[in-house]
This record gives C-alpha cells, sequence and structure tokens, in this order.
C-alpha cells in the first residue's frame, strides 16, 4: 500500500496563479444581457418593492441605462413595459402600437447607442392584457394559441420596425417562431434575430416580474396550459427543435438556477447558442438571503453565474447584470 495519495488533486489548487490557469469556465461583461423596465413619463425612476436594487424607469432614463451598459462592456439589453393599465385590454391591442412605450424606449436607445447595443424585445401580450395572460381568451378563460400567433406577429413587427435587434417571444405559444420569421421575411427584415424562449417553466420564480410590469394584481390563475411543467426535460427538447426548425436564432430556459439540466441536455444535443433567464424570483432570492446574513451577496452571485457557464450556457439574462459587469472590471 502507497504512503502518499495516488492523486493529488489539491496540487493544482495550492496557488491563485493556478487556480487561474487551470480554470476550466469563464464569464465576462459580452455574456449578459440586462433586462430594463420601461414606465410611462419624463424623469421617472420608481424602485419595485419586491425586486430591491431594481427600478421601473421613463425612456430618457432608460437610454441612460443603455449608456451605462455599452460603458460597463454588457452587449444586450431586454425590454420590458409597464403598460399603464388605462391602455391594457381584453386583446393587448396597446402591444401594436407603433407609439407604444416599448417602441419609444427601443428608438430612445438606438438613438443613444447605435450599433454599440443589442437590443432584445420581449414578446408576449401580458403586460398588456387586461387579465394579464399572455394571450387572448375564450369564452371559458383559455388561452387560445392561433389567435393569439397573429397578435404576436403583429408585436414583433412593431418591435421590430422601432429597431429591435432580437425579437424574444416569451409566450409559449406553438408555431409563433414559425409565424413571426416569416413576417419578419416578408417585411424585409431578414437579420433581425429571434431568440426563442424555448424551454420556459410555469415557476414560481416570476413573482417579482409581474409586479414590475403591473400584472400581478390582474392575474387570475395560473399559467400552466402554455408553460411548461417543472417536471419535464424531454418535452423541453422537443420545444427547442421545433422553435430551431421554425428559424429561432438561439434559444433560452427559463427560470436557470433549477433547470441546469435542461441547459446543458440543450446545449449538447442542439448545437444552438443557449441563453439562461435569471429570473427576478432568482434575483429576489440572493438579495433576501445577503439581506437576512446568511451569505455573501457578490461571491453568491459570481457562483451562479459561472454555473450557468459550466452547464453550457453563451449568455445570461439576469437583473445582476450591472453588478456582475462591475465585479468582472474590478478583478
Ligand atoms: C411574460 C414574462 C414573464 C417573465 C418574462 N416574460 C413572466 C411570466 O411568464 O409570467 C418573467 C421574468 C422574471 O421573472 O424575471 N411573458
Amino acid at each position: 500500500m502507497s504512503q502518499f495519495p495516488l492523486e493529488r488533486l489539491r496540487r493544482t489548487r495550492a496557488s491563485a496563479w493556478s487556480r487561474a490557469m487551470h480554470r476550466e469556465t469563464a464569464i465576462s461583461p459580452a455574456d449578459l444581457i440586462w433586462p430594463l423596465f420601461v414606465t410611462d413619463g419624463h424623469g421617472v425612476e420608481e424602485p419595485i418593492a419586491s425586486l430591491p436594487g431594481v427600478s421601473r424607469a421613463s425612456v430618457d432614463i432608460i437610454a441612460q441605462q443603455a449608456q451605462r451598459a455599452v460603458d460597463l462592456g454588457i452587449s444586450c439589453v431586454a425590454l420590458f413595459a409597464n403598460t399603464p393599465h388605462a391602455l391594457r385590454d381584453e386583446t393587448g391591442s396597446e402591444a401594436l402600437n407603433p407609439g407604444n412605450l416599448m417602441c419609444r424606449a427601443i428608438a430612445g436607445i438606438k438613438e443613444r447607442c447605435g450599433d454599440a447595443l443589442g437590443v432584445l424585445t420581449d414578446v408576449a401580450l401580458d403586460p398588456y392584457t387586461s387579465h394579464g395572460q399572455d394571450g387572448v381568451l375564450d369564452r371559458d378563460g383559455y388561452v387560445v394559441n392561433d389567435a393569439t400567433v397573429d397578435l404576436l406577429v403583429g408585436q414583433a413587427l412593431v418591435q421590430a420596425r422601432a429597431g429591435a435587434d432580437i425579437i424574444a417571444p416569451s409566450d409559449m405559444m406553438d408555431g409563433r417562431v414559425a409565424a413571426i420569421r416569416s413576417a419578419l421575411e416578408e417585411q424585409d427584415r431578414p437579420n433581425v434575430q429571434i431568440m426563442a424562449y424555448s424551454a420556459k417553466y410555469a415557476s414560481a420564480f416570476y413573482g417579482p416580474f409581474r409586479d414590475a410590469v403591473g400584472s400581478a394584481g390582474l392575474l387570475k390563475g395560473n399559467k400552466k396550459t402554455y408553460q411548461m411543467d417543472p417536471a419535464n426535460g424531454a418535452e423541453a427538447l422537443r420545444e427547442a427543435a421545433a422553435d430551431v426548425s421554425e428559424g429561432a436564432d438561439s434559444i433560452m430556459v427559463k427560470p436557470g438556477v433549477a433547470y441546469l439540466d435542461i441547459v446543458y441536455r440543450l446545449q449538447q444535443s442542439l448545437h444552438v447558442p443557449v441563453f439562461v433567464y435569471h429570473t427576478s424570483g432568482e434575483y429576489a432570492m440572493i438579495e433576501a438571503a445577503a439581506a437576512a446574513g446568511a451569505g455573501d451577496r457578490d461571491a453568491m452571485i459570481m457562483e451562479t453565474m459561472i454555473a450557468f457557464k459550466r452547464a453550457g450556457a453563451t449568455g445570461v439574462l439576469t437583473y445582476h447584470a450591472p453588478v456582475v459587469a462591475e465585479l468582472l472590471h474590478a478583478r
């Protein structure tokens, strides 16, 4: 029997330079997508109670935040609209208004930052409907697929015409990627990307987002007839394969931390860029844990980010994006 361990895995961990040299995974500010909430008015920046450190902002402030993203080396921002309640209706018709908050924000960012920053826009009707569901309802309150897809195509075109670089359908209707892709081709927008939320789960980790876009108080019931069952993995492969065959350039898994197996399986099997959505509830969990003294905030954030990359993610959509970028620059 040997007097010493045959493998000393601690050898390469013994000093900082060696740990750095053997590190398998890295994250950079360019991997980040920063979500921003747009609200009405001018000079408005209102904190969101359930999302400490995140605010809704008017278009002028959104343009400043976009400039901050560029300065930090963040690649892209994702926009969500807090539509004034008076403009919400049964079919979410404000989503098709070329002068809506979302379109004004896209234009404001493009004017300020040009091509230095990507603009990703969410396609789904929930910030525009009076009932908070992502699509239109039939008499029984069921979200109707095909009629919703027609509206989502209109919403996507309005965003693309305003200057959106990436259309991100988060609604989970069947066939919407093909419908949006062919409309973009027909309308002479062949280079507008589609990032499909392929594996979006009916999750308990979206709570603060629904506060942020003002749909929390409106939503009755749940989204389980269109968002995926958290128990399912193989189904995510089918969803993603369908979206890719319909013309998606990249896919999204949402939420993140509890779904790293899905990120891994998609990345291994489909060979397409896979992005992770670190959701509002996941953000809030870290902030609450840190505030309660249960852990080091910055370390918890960075460990979460590297785990996404290790699982195979190309990039991460996270409310922590500016914090992550600043921590990376401070190294
Ligand atoms: C809506 C949408 C949601 C999120 C992004 N787009 C909420 C939902 O599906 O109810 C959640 C984002 C987050 O929690 O940060 N289509």
